[in-house]
C-alpha cells in the first residue's frame, strides 16, 4: 500500500474545498457559530474539518469508504491483520480487548500494575482476575513487568485461564519478554492481549523493544497520542491471527465507541500513521539520540540517577525504551513530587509524572534539543540547592520512607468477589480508617502512576489502609473513590 496516502484526512479536506453548505452537526457549522476568542485561538481550519459522518465522510463504527483504507494502512504499518481507530484512548481499548476475549466468570491472568482502565474491562466483562505479581525493583522502588516464568506458574495454577494480559512497556519504559510470554500462552491455546499504550513507536525503530505485534501478541492497544503525533484521546487497537473472534471484537467496538467521533481526532490518526510509516525511523533516531544524550548528562549530576541499558537483564526488565528518561532524585533528599514542583515553579519545566522517588520525562518526536537542555539544566540547578522545601511531609513520614530500604507497595489483598459483582452490589459508605475486613466496592488508584491499590471485590486490609493514608498525606491524587478525601469508602453492604 502507499503509506504516503492519508485517505481520511483527504476526504475532510475535499469536503471543505467543495464548500458544502452544512445543515448538519456539529452546531458550530465549521466555526461560524463558535465563540470568537476560541475560534481565533485554535484557527479556522481545525473547525472547518470538525465535521460529522455524513455522505463521503464514512462511519467509524461501520466503515465502507475512506476509513477502510485508513485503517488498512494502519494495519499494514503496524504488521497487524486489522487495526481499529479509537477515540477514547487506550482506556476504551482495554475495555474492548477484555470484552472481546472473555465471557462472565472466565479467568484472565493479568499483572497487578495494570492500568485502572483494565479494571473497567474486568467490571464490564465480568471476568475473574488472576493477579500476577510484576517483578519489583527494590533499588529503584518501582514495578517492572511480569516474566514468562510467572505467566507459566500462573497458568499451571489456573489451567482454566482463558487469556493472558500483559502491560508492556511500563510507564517507565521497561518492556516485557513478549515473545516468551506469547509462547507460554499459545502453548495452551489462549490469546495474549497486550496493553502497549506506551509503545506506539516501538514498531518503527530497530533500537526500540519489539512491538507486541512483532512478538506475536493476538491483540494490543497503542496510545498513539501518548508518544506519537496524533491528538489526545486517540489510540489504536491491533489484532492478528485467529484466537480472537473478529465478529465479537467488532460488536464490542460498536458498543463502546461514540456515534459522533471527532473527525479531527480520527484524521490525526491517519496522519500520525503516515508520519511513522514514512519517516518514523529517521524521526525516532533523532529522538533516541537526544534522550540518550540527556540521560548521560543527567547521570553526570551528583546524586542523580537515570537508569539505562545496565538495567537490562534484571528480573522483569527484558528490554528498555530509551525515550523514557526516569530521573531518580531520592539521593538528593527530595521526593519526586517535590522535585517536580520545583522544576515547574523555578525552571518552567513540566515532567510527565512524579512518584515518591522519581520523575519521568518523556522524549518524543516532538522533543527539541533545547527542551532537553532545559530539563538537564533544571535538574542540575535543583541538585545544587540545599533542600529548602519540605512541601509534602510535615510529619516526616515520607523521609522515613525515603530512607527505608524496602519497596513498600502493599501486597495484593485477598479477592472475595468478582470485580463486577462487587461494583454492582448493594453498598454503603463507612469511615475509611475503620474499613478493615470489609469488601471494597470501588477502585482506588493513586495517580500517577495509575495502578490500582485496591479494586472492587477485594478485602480492605490494615496494610492497604495505611498505605493509602500515607499516599494521601504525600499529596497523591486518588482516582476512583467517590470521596476524593478518602474519609469514607464505599463497601459491599
Ligand atoms: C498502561 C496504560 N494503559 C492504558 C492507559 C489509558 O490510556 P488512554 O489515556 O489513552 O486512555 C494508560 C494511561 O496512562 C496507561 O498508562
Amino acid at each position: 500500500m502507499d503509506q504516503q496516502q492519508t485517505p481520511y484526512f483527504q476526504v475532510l479536506i475535499d469536503y471543505v474545498d467543495a464548500g458544502v453548505i452544512p445543515f448538519h452537526t456539529p452546531g458550530h457549522k465549521q466555526g461560524l457559530g463558535m465563540d470568537a476568542a476560541f475560534r481565533e485561538f485554535v484557527g479556522d481550519n481545525v473547525l472547518a474539518i470538525d465535521l460529522t459522518q455524513i455522505r463521503g465522510l464514512d462511519d467509524l463504527l461501520q466503515p465502507t469508504e475512506a476509513l477502510v483504507a485508513a485503517q488498512e494502512l494502519a494495519a499494514e504499518a503496524y504488521g497487524a491483520d486489522q487495526s481499529f481507530f479509537l477515540i477514547n484512548g487506550s482506556t476504551s481499548g482495554n475495555q474492548c480487548m477484555m470484552m472481546a476475549a472473555l465471557n462472565p466468570g472466565e479467568k484472565i491472568a493479568l499483572p497487578r500494575n495494570a492500568h485502572k482502565s483494565a479494571m473497567g474491562g474486568l467490571i464490564m466483562s465480568g471476568a475473574q482476575p488472576i493477579w500476577m505479581q510484576p517483578e519489583v525493583d527494590q533499588t529503584l522502588h518501582m514495578d517492572h513487568t511480569v516474566t514468562p516464568e510467572t505467566v507459566r506458574a500462573t497458568l499451571d495454577a489456573h489451567p482454566d485461564t482463558r487469556a493472558v494480559y500483559i502491560v508492556s512497556p511500563t510507564y517507565y519504559g521497561v518492556a516485557a519478554d513478549l515473545e516468551g510470554i506469547a509462547a507460554v500462552a499459545h502453548e495452551r491455546g489462549i490469546p495474549l492481549l497486550v496493553d502497549e499504550a506506551w509503545g506506539p513507536h516501538f514498531h518503527f525503530h530497530p533500537a526500540l523493544p519489539l512491538s507486541a505485534m512483532q512478538a506475536g501478541a493476538d491483540m494490543c492497544i497503542n496510545s498513539t497520542h501518548k508518544m506519537l503525533g496524533s491528538l489526545s484521546q486517540t489510540a489504536m487497537l491491533h489484532v492478528q491471527g485467529n484466537r480472537i473472534r473478529l465478529d465479537r471484537l467488532k460488536a464490542v467496538y460498536k458498543l463502546f465507541l461514540s456515534t459522533s467521533p471527532n473527525l479531527v481526532l480520527v484524521a490525526s490518526l491517519d496522519v500520525a500513521r503516515r508520519q511513522m510509516a514514512t519517516e518514523g525511523s529517521a524521526l525516532l533516531s533523532r529522538t533516541i539520540e537526544i534522550a540518550n544524550d540527556a540521560r548521560a548528562r543527567l547521570n553526570e549530576i551528583d546524586k542523580v540517577y537515570c537508569f539505562g541499558e545496565e538495567l537490562q537483564g534484571r528480573p522483569g526488565v527484558f528490554d528498555l525504551d530509551p525515550t523514557k528518561v526516569t530521573v531518580t532524585v531520592k539521593d538528593l533528599g527530595y521526593t519526586g513530587y517535590e522535585a517536580e514542583e520545583i522544576l515547574r515553579r523555578r525552571y518552567n519545566v513540566q515532567v510527565e509524572l512524579a512518584d515518591l522517588f522519581n520523575m519521568l520525562a518523556l522524549f518524543t518526536i516532538g522533543t527539541s534539543q533545547e527542551a532537553a537542555d532545559a530539563l538537564v539544566s533544571g535538574v542540575s540547578e535543583l541538585a545544587r540547592e540545599d533542600r529548602p522545601l519540605d512541601i509534602f511531609s510535615p510529619s516526616g513520614v515520607l523521609e522515613r520512607r525515603l530512607k527505608s530500604s524496602s519497596y513498600l507497595l502493599p501486597t495484593i489483598p485477598p479477592t472475595r468477589m468478582l470485580p463486577r459483582d462487587a461494583f454492582l452490589a448493594e453498598t454503603e459508605f463507612i469511615p475509611f480508617r475503620s474499613s478493615k475486613g470489609r469488601i471494597c466496592a470501588e477502585v482506588i488508584t493513586p495517580y500517577p502512576p495509575g495502578i490500582p491499590v485496591i479494586s472492587p471485590g477485594e478485602e480492605l486490609t490494615t496494610e492497604i489502609i495505611e498505605y493509602l493514608l500515607l499516599e494521601k498525606r504525600a499529596g497523591t491524587k486518588m482516582q476512583g473513590p467517590y470521596d476524593d478525601e478518602l474519609k469514607f469508602i464505599r463497601v459491599v453492604r
